[in-house]
């Protein structure tokens, strides 16, 4: 039931040469598939993600349609806290919104350790289920980074400036670690969870890294995601680093253990990869909004990726952030063909 270890997606993440290019999309599953529209009925997203059965559905429709390399589970980075009773729920066209902000050392209490068999087995259940559709195709799991979560418990919401969540890293450290340290348990629990029941790869998602400087981000943030990063080596399945606007800190991102790094569009992936270094795989890096153009220009800018990387092993091609709503899924169906088709250099 487990995906050859030659599957290119796996085979890229470790930096070594496949038969092909992989690609898949982040955010493949969702808004853009009208087959998603059409089956993911009202109600918070949370709700269908209780829905093994649906989300199960949901996670397929993107590996159908594009015959990409590999599926993402269909879950949301708020999950564990949610499903811990934190009090998280997601407004549509809004994100992660939370009844009470953390604030102090009393919510801690509310992230008590993280059990995902009694939190969310509905998780677990998906993912078995998709270890058995996805047959050959690998299924990627993952969880949100300890910073990026805390930066919706602490603000509550979406924000610009995340001026809460900085404003409690800087003024009190000695809290900010603890809940980052437990935060990071929490992602450990999630992430074992699914490559236990079947998870071929992980991804951690930081979204908002790109928010902090170098410095700051090796100190308040780096020793968290490393923590998650070691509690998950001895697993033994390849690990994706992904943030926005990283790239100060592409490095750090690979410092924290990663063996392939997410890269976003505003870094070339030939840039990426010096900062990287030969030993990083990387993912991405075409621009979202880039889908929403004529297809001579999608064809242009994905060339351009695809020439940047030059052939090296360890690339999986994406976007370097999620597929955008308004995205004609034609035009990934096609970014997927040209990616297949470009011929791989025998090194
Ligand atoms: O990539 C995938 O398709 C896998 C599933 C996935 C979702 N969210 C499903 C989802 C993953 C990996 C996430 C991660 C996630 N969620 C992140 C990190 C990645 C990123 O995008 O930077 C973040 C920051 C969140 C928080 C979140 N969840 C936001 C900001 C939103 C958008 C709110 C909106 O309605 O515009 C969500 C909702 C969400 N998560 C949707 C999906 C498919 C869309 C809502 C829906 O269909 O109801």
């Amino acid at each position: 039931m487990a995906p050859p270890a030659d599957a290119p997606f796996l085979l890229a993440c470790r930096n070594r040469a496949a038969s092909r290019i992989p690609v898949w999309f982040m955010r493949q599953a969702g808004r853009s598939l009208p087959e998603y529209r059409q089956v993911r009925g009202k109600g918070s997203i949370l709700d269908a993600v209780r829905d093994p059965d649906l989300a199960t559905e949901i996670t397929l429709q993107p590996v159908r349609r594009y015959g990409v390399d590999a599926a993402i589970l269909y879950s949301d980075i708020v999950v564990p806290v949610a499903s811990m009773g934190f009090g998280v729920d997601i407004a549509a066209g809004v994100g992660p919104v939370v009844e009470r902000p953390f604030r102090d050392e009393a919510d801690l209490d509310r992230l008590g350790a993280f059990d995902p068999e009694e939190a969310c087995p509905w998780v677990q259940q998906t993912v078995r289920n998709l270890a058995v559709e996805l047959g050959d195709v690998p299924l990627i799991g993952f969880a949100g980074a300890p910073f990026t979560v805390a930066s919706y418990l602490v603000e509550g919401g979406p924000s610009r400036t995340l001026g809460k969540t900085k404003t409690l890293m800087l003024g009190r450290p000695d809290l900010w670690h603890r809940l980052l340290d437990r935060l990071a348990d929490v992602a450990v629990a999630a992430l074992r969870a699914q490559v236990e029941a079947g998870a071929a790869a992980v991804q951690l998602f930081d979204s908002w890294a790109g928010t902090l400087s170098p410095d700051v981000y090796e100190r308040s943030v780096l020793p968290a995601s490393a923590k998650v990063f070691a509690g998950i080596a001895d697993l033994g399945v390849p690990d994706i680093h992904f943030g926005v606007t990283t790239g100060e800190l592409l490095p750090l991102l690979a410092k924290a253990g990663a063996e392939v790094v997410g890269v976003d569009w505003r870094v070339p992936l030939d840039e990426a990869r010096q900062r990287l270094g030969p030993d990083v795989a990387v993912q991405g890096n075409l621009d979202p909004a880039v889908c929403l153009a004529p297809w001579p220009a999608v064809e242009e800018r994905a060339r351009d990726v695809l020439a940047r990387n030059g052939g090296r092993p360890g690339h999986i091609f994406n976007l370097g952030h999620g597929v955008l709503p308004e995205t004609d899924p034609a035009v990934l169906e096609r970014l997927v063909e040209l990616v297949h088709g470009e011929p791989v250099v025998a090194r």
